[in-house]
């Protein structure tokens, strides 16, 4: 007989060890105790209310609960694989402590909503932190724009000098990369924030429950109204974990970004040695272990996704053990997220800007080349023909080792007359950076704008 089990009635034989340790999930649900028992009270207290059990029941519920919650917290509760999981563990050992109360708080409930609301429960509060940390990272990439408004670095494409950009541009494009991240996070919450106990195990239940009343004292805004679909959906996690893998590309492709730019080559910045390793046999090496690990975890934020869009495909509705399967890879992408924006926003925050190697490199690989082409446009000459009268200029430059700043006027002259005096003024750096005032636009006036709209939270 199954008699240690809260589902033992119906069955003969006891279960199989191994199927017993291959079905629980406590290892892994036990972090759901606080949710668990939130929910549990919050049932409780409806059923009461509603004269479903007696209000004393109600009591030794709530107390005897309160007791398991301070066991759990203290590290002397033993959780037992033949429980299965965080439900029964905390149900079984509620009805060894107070009894013929503890086995009425099942009534009109089901492991199916109920683990449903845990979940529901646990991640909210997690994307509440979510958000905390990358407002903070928002805020150290602020901190460095601010502290280093005026410098001036080369911008990309193909990886190949472009045109050069404020560094701070630079950071107030990944400020916009995370501010989007927070809207989808902040947008995911919304259909997190949904009550789905009271729906049963799939179909509802006979007795006349409250969901608004627990709805209530759980804080949240809505119940679910579909009892089917409130025990078998999980794209709420789903949806996080996909505005996860979005935000852990964004880290990812900053984290090259910071890697490259430590490399020798570069040198445009320096990670506090406190974010960075050495080698165990090269003395002079100096690795920039934090953002090459964050650019790795992106892997398995990626890999948790797709292991659970999996989970869910073709699941027929109401609830299937396959879904049990859900939380390993939500904990860990929750776990992931967290503790790379946190080390980020860090490492960000201390990070030395060379403001020197960036402007030496910005000024090479001809960058200022448009601003000739520009120039030659504002001279009324067609942009195809400023192209070209430019791209003539650079090929003689690559001949004679020279930069575009460094031509004399006869060389100037030679490829339009066109071009006059004030062209030297044109193409500086500054001049450059500065001419793109337009909204969204590298010029120092609008990134201030920028760094103000971000401030005031606009
Ligand atoms: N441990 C289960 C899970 O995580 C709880 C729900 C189990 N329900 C059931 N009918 N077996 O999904």
């Amino acid at each position: 007989m199954a008699k240690d089990k809260l589902w033992g009635g119906r069955f003969a034989q006891p279960t199989n060890k191994f199927v017993e340790e291959f079905t629980a999930s406590i290892d892994f649900d036990k972090r759901l105790y606080h949710q668990d028992i939130r929910g549990s009270m919050a049932h409780a207290r409806m059923l009461g209310k509603q004269g479903i059990i007696p209000m004393a029941d109600v009591e030794l519920i709530i107390h005897g609960l309160k007791e398991i919650l301070e066991q759990i917290e203290a590290g002397k509760f033993d959780f037992s694989v033949s429980l299965e999981d965080i439900h029964m563990n905390i149900e079984a050992r509620l009805s060894a402590k107070i009894g013929e109360a503890g086995k009425r708080l099942h009534t009109g409930r089901s492991r199916n909503d109920q683990v449903a609301l845990d979940i529901r429960l646990y991640l909210r509060d997690e994307i509440v932190e979510v958000l905390a940390y990358l407002e903070l990272l928002v805020d150290s990439l602020i901190f460095q724009a601010e502290a280093h408004i005026d410098v001036i670095m080369p911008g990309y494409t193909h990886l190949q000098t472009a045109q050069p950009i404020l560094f701070s541009h630079h950071m107030l494009a990944y400020v916009e990369m995370f501010k989007r991240d927070k809207g989808r996070m902040a947008d995911c919450l919304q259909r997190v924030n949904v009550l789905p106990l009271g729906a049963g195990a799939l179909a509802g239940t006979t007795f006349p429950i409250d969901r608004e009343h627990v709805a209530e004292i759980l804080e949240f805004p809505e119940v679910t109204r579909n009892s089917l679909d409130s025990v078998s959906d999980r794209d709420f996690a789903l949806e996080f974990m996909s505005a996860s893998s979005i935000l852990m590309m964004h880290l990812s492709r900053f984290s090259e970004e910071l890697i490259i730019w430590s490399t020798s080559e570069f040198k445009f910045i320096d990670l506090s040695d406190g974010f960075c390793t050495g080698s165990s046999i090269m003395p002079q090496k100096k690795n920039p272990d934090v953002p090459e690990l964050v650019r790795g975890k992106t892997g398995r934020v990626y890999g948790n996704l797709m292991a659970l869009l999996t989970v869910m495909k073709a699941l027929p509705l109401a609830y299937n053990k396959d879904m049990q399967e859900d939380k390993e890879p939500l904990f860990d992408t929750i776990d992931t997220v967290k503790g790379s924006l946190k080390i980020f926003a860090d490492m960000i925050r201390e990070m030395k800007v060379n403001r020197e190697t960036m402007r030496t490199a910005a000024a090479k690989g001809f960058s200022t080349a448009t601003d000739v082409a520009d120039y030659l446009v504002r001279k009324g000459m067609a942009f195809r023909d400023a192209h070209e009268v430019v791209g003539k200029s650079v090929a003689y430059c690559l001949s004679a080792g020279k930069d575009l700043p460094d031509l004399t006027m006869e060389e100037w002259k030679s490829f339009s007359d066109r071009i006059g005096e004030d062209i030297y003024d044109s193409i500086t750096l500054e001049a450059s950076v500065n001419a793109r005032r337009a909204t969204g636009g590298t010029a120092m006036e609008r990134v201030k704008a920028e760094i103000e709209r971000v401030k005031s939270g606009r």
